[in-house]
C-alpha cells in the first residue's frame, strides 16, 4: 500500500483524473482517491460540449484519441425565442473557434482507461476520506478501505470532489467567502438513441419554459426542459416529455423531432455559486469543489479544466523549477476566469429562461436583450467568444 504521494487528489470525476493524468506525464506522483465505484462516476450524465482550451488539454495529457475520433465539431449554436432563430456563427464570429461535441461521460471513461494504463494508483469506494494539517508542511490524508484505516502522506492535496465534497468543508468557515444564486427551476433531461433534430445546438425560450436540444453523437440525442422544482420525474413519462418539447420548440422544429424510449430521464437543480479563495495552504479546491455554473452556457466541465491546467502549470513550476512562489497564486489565477464563465452562464439563464416572479417591464427587457444580442455584431461575438471559451490567463 502506497503511504506517501508527492499529490494527493481527492475525487475521480473529470478534475481529478484529468489532473491526474497531466501530473503523471509530467513525472509527479499523485494517488486518487474516489468514494464511489468506477461505474457509479460513469452512470452520471452530464453535459456535452468541449472548449478548445479543454479540447487542448486532454491532448496534452495523451487522451485524446477516442476523443479526436469520435468529437462532431460544431461551428455554430441556434437561439430561439419567441419562435425567431438565430445562429450563432461561433466560427466566424471569433475568427476560426469552435467547439467539440463530446459527452463528459466519454471523457471520464478516456480518462479512467488512461489512467488504469498507466498503473498509477486510483482507490475507489475510499470512505471516511478526511484531510488532516493541511495548513502545515505536512500535510495527510486517512481514509478506510476494506474495513482498514490507511494514512497517506503528501506535498499538496487537489480537492477535485465536486460540490458535495469533503475537501471545501475542511477549510475553517471564517477564511471563506460563499457567493451564490439558486434559481427558481430545474433542467429535466432525457437522453435517447435517436438522431438530433438539428445539426447544432438548439437554446430556445418559450414563455411554458427553456427548451435544449442538444447530442451525445449522430444517433444519441439530449432535450431539456425548463421546469418547476417542485417536478417529480416520476410524473413525466417519456410520451408528455416528447409533447411537451414540441410543444415549446418552433413548428419547423418540432415537425422533425424523431422520438424513441428514453434512455436516462433526470431533474437537475440550476445554481450558480463560488467560493473564494480556493485555497488553503496546501489545499487546492478545483471544479465543482469550488464552484458551481447553471448548464446554459455549458461551462461546468470546461471550467474545471481550466483549474486543472492552472493548477497543473503551478504544480510542474514547482516541481521542475522549484518556484514554489507560484503556488500562492493558483486561487487568485482560477478565479479570474471562473467569475468569467459565472458571468455568461448567468447571463444566458437569465436570458432564455421563464422567470416565474418577471413582471412585465422585466419581461421586456429580457426580449429586447434577446433582440440586441442577435442583430448588433457586438453582441453575436460577446455571446460566440464566450460560449467558445475565454483564454486561459498565464499563471504569472
Ligand atoms: N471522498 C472521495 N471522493 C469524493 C468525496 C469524498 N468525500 N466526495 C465526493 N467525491 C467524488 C465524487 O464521488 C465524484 O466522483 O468526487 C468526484 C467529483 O466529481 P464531479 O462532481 O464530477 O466534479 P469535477 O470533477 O470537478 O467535475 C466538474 O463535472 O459535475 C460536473 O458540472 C460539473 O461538468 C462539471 C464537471
Ligand atoms: C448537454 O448536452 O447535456 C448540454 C449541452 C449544452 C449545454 C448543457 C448541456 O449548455
Amino acid at each position: 500500500m502506497v503511504n506517501r504521494t508527492q499529490v494527493a487528489i481527492i475525487g475521480a470525476g473529470p478534475s481529478g483524473l484529468l489532473l491526474g493524468q497531466l501530473l503523471q506525464k509530467a513525472g509527479i506522483d499523485n494517488v486518487i482517491l474516489e468514494r464511489q465505484s468506477g461505474e457509479y462516476v460513469l452512470g452520471r450524465i452530464r453535459a456535452g460540449v468541449l472548449e478548445q482550451g479543454t479540447v487542448d488539454l486532454m491532448r496534452e495529457a495523451g487522451v485524446s484519441q477516442r476523443m479526436d475520433a469520435e468529437g462532431l465539431i460544431h461551428d455554430g449554436i441556434e437561439l430561439v425565442f419567441g419562435g425567431r432563430r438565430d445562429r450563432i456563427d461561433l466560427k466566424q464570429l471569433t475568427g476560426g473557434s469552435s467547439v467539440l461535441v463530446y459527452g463528459q461521460t466519454e471523457v471520464t471513461r478516456d480518462l479512467m482507461a488512461a489512467r488504469a494504463a498507466s498503473g498509477a494508483p486510483i482507490i475507489y469506494e475510499a470512505a471516511n476520506v478526511q484531510l488532516h494539517d493541511v495548513k502545515s508542511e505536512r500535510p495527510y490524508v486517512t481514509f478506510e478501505k476494506n474495513g482498514e484505516t490507511i494514512r497517506l502522506e503528501c506535498d499538496y492535496i487537489a480537492g477535485c470532489d465536486g460540490f458535495h465534497g469533503i475537501s471545501r468543508k475542511t477549510i475553517p468557515e471564517e477564511v471563506l467567502t460563499h457567493y451564490e444564486r439558486v434559481y427558481p427551476f430545474g433542467w429535466l433531461g432525457l437522453l435517447s438513441d435517436t438522431p438530433p433534430v438539428n445539426h447544432e445546438l438548439i437554446y430556445a425560450h418559450h414563455h411554458r419554459g427553456f427548451v435544449l436540444c442538444s447530442q451525445r453523437s449522430t444517433t444519441r440525442s439530449r432535450y431539456y426542459l425548463q421546469v418547476p422544482l417542485t417536478e417529480k420525474v416520476e410524473d413525466w413519462t417519456d410520451e408528455r416529455f416528447w409533447q411537451e418539447l414540441k410543444t415549446r420548440l418552433p413548428a419547423d422544429v418540432a415537425g422533425k423531432i424523431v422520438t424513441g424510449p428514453s434512455l436516462e430521464k433526470s431533474i437537475a437543480p440550476l445554481r450558480s455559486y463560488v467560493v473564494e479563495p480556493m485555497q488553503y495552504g496546501k489545499l487546492f479546491l478545483v471544479g465543482d469543489a469550488a464552484h458551481i455554473v447553471p448548464p446554459t452556457g455549458a461551462k461546468g466541465l470546461n471550467l474545471a479544466a481550466s483549474d486543472v491546467s492552472t493548477l497543473y502549470r503551478i504544480l510542474r513550476s514547482v516541481y521542475q523549477e522549484g518556484r514554489v512562489d507560484l503556488i500562492e497564486k493558483y486561487s487568485e489565477v482560477a478565479l479570474r476566469r471562473v467569475w468569467k464563465a459565472e458571468r455568461f452562464s448567468w447571463f444566458m439563464t437569465n436570458l432564455l429562461h421563464e422567470f416565474p416572479d418577471r413582471d412585465a417591464f422585466d419581461k421586456r427587457m429580457q426580449r429586447t436583450d434577446y433582440d440586441y444580442y442577435t442583430s448588433s455584431e457586438a453582441g453575436l461575438k460577446t455571446i460566440a467568444e464566450n460560449y467558445v471559451g475565454l483564454p486561459y490567463d498565464p499563471i504569472e
